[in-house]
């Protein structure tokens, strides 16, 4: 049992400075599930420091890889796609991408596996994995409503052509994971363009990915090859940081060998269109992947209205743009957000509460909220929920209110970026 903390939090006046950000989760975790079913080792610097991806490690050590991690390295032994049978349940932590993923690859295994979670993964939906890879072939069962602990009894998969009804890149994942294990051709259709960090993965281990506009395409029985990569920064770490800086006309704060990839970095855009002066600069390819070195200078932030596939692109950026949204001129109003209604909690009703709890005017729909602009806040206590983004969200938007605020369950931040809180009170030590 992990203690809850409180952190205080006090309005700041600018962030300065020069930082790197701990490796993208979204990439750790497939680095990791990719290394497990890959010949030969892998050797990955800049890993995710959050726990989230810590799941993953232990879930592959499970699965019978070995990994050792010695000064800032962590090395995995692949065993090819036949992995051995945990000896007992796999424990996802906190984490979505864990169990949603690895289910992908534990449905073409030839063992039975069961995966569970903390008490906030145990009420988020896994029908959504659970369809396409039944219709694989794999037998899985759930708890009622298709709740974890999921029993994943592999075999041998059948390729399937699947449209996906809801945008997410785990399910798109753990189908084209499956895939790996099906014989034959397995085709992802995608409604909206979600990351696409498993597609760059598979290829950079030397896998085979097939693509025809919204369309991903993957054969079965390949063999993948270890990597040696640096895993870039995380930007909806970044993020947190990056808006902050933003509300402060004397900030200048620069992060590098940040992840850029273009289905991650639209809130650089979001951020320019209203009114920060974000940029980019040192733009390379590492794996696949786009990374660079990004400044911000403050600029009158407008505000902004979003929805569709933008809401889509940003979804795990709408905490911490919710909560500078009362700072903007105009404010944000964010639409088509439902799926944030089934993340670690229930993120639309956090956001509105704790604005509230801060003297902000809100307004809450079903699928998203509107903040209206030019607001002043107050110092507030704060309930993260248990969800690391709530918690720094709120650190955010403590730093423009009147007065201190305390983050309760603050160290929920250890899911995604442990490092957050004393990152934070080093770029606002000015
Ligand atoms: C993730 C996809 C998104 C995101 C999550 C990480 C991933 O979830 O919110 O934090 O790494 O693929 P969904 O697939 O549920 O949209």
């Amino acid at each position: 049992m992990i203690e809850t903390s409180v952190i205080t939090i006090q309005p700041a006046t600018n962030l300065v400075g020069s930082i790197r950000v701990p490796g993208d989760k979204s990439i750790s975790h497939r680095y990791a599930m990719l290394a497990a079913i890959a010949e030969g080792k892998t050797r990955l610097t800049n890993f995710s420091t959050g726990a989230d991806c810590a799941s993953t490690v232990q879930c592959v050590e499970e699965l019978g890889c070995k990994v050792t991690k010695k000064d800032g390295v962590i090395e995995i032994e692949g065993q090819g796609l036949a992995l051995s049978a945990p000896s007992r349940p796999l424990d996802c932590g906190n984490s979505g991408s864990t169990m949603r993923m690895l289910s992908g690859i534990l449905a073409g295994q030839s063992f039975s596996s069961k995966m569970f979670g903390d008490e906030s993964l145990s009420r988020r939906p896994m029908q959504r994995v659970m369809v396409p890879l039944t219709a694989m072939g794999a037998k899985i069962e759930a708890s009622e409503g298709g709740r974890p602990p999921l029993t994943i009894h592999g075999t041998r998969l059948k390729p399937i052509d699947y449209v996906l009804p809801v945008a997410s890149a785990q399910v798109k994942s753990a189908v084209l994971l499956a895939g790996l294990f099906a014989d034959g051709e397995t085709w992802v259709e995608e409604p909206l363009r979600t990351r696409d960090h498993t597609e760059v993965a598979i290829r950079s281990f030397g896998g085979e990915i097939k693509k025809s506009k919204n369309r991903i395409g993957i054969s079965g029985g390949q063999t993948l090859k270890g990597i040696d990569a640096h895993v870039p920064g995380d930007i909806s770490s970044a993020a947190f940081f990056l808006c902050a800086a933003a509300l402060f006309p004397d900030s200048n704060l620069v992060i590098d060998t940040l992840l850029l990839n273009p289905t991650r970095a639209v809130l650089l855009d979001v951020m320019n269109a209203m009114g920060a002066k974000v940029k980019v600069l040192n733009l390379e390819e590492h794996n696949g992947e786009l990374v660079g070195t990004v400044s911000v200078e403050p600029g009158n932030l407008k505000g902004i209205k979003m929805s569709g596939a933008q809401t889509a692109a940003l979804i795990d950026e709408v905490p911490v743009l919710a909560a500078i949204a009362p700072y903007t001129q105009r404010g944000i109003e964010i639409r088509d957000a439902k799926e944030l209604r089934v993340k670690e909690t229930d993120r639309i009703a956090a956001l509105c509460a704790n604005l509230r709890a801060m003297g902000a005017e809100v307004q809450e729909f079903e699928d998203g909220l509107l903040v209206p602009g030019n607001q002043k806040l107050h110092g507030a206590q704060i309930d993260s929920m248990g969800d690391h983004r709530i918690a720094m969200a709120f650190a955010v938007a403590a730093l423009r209110a009147e007065g201190p605020s305390e983050i309760h369950g603050a160290e929920a931040a250890r899911i995604s970026f442990p490092e957050f809180f004393s990152l934070l009170q080093q770029l606002t030590a000015n």
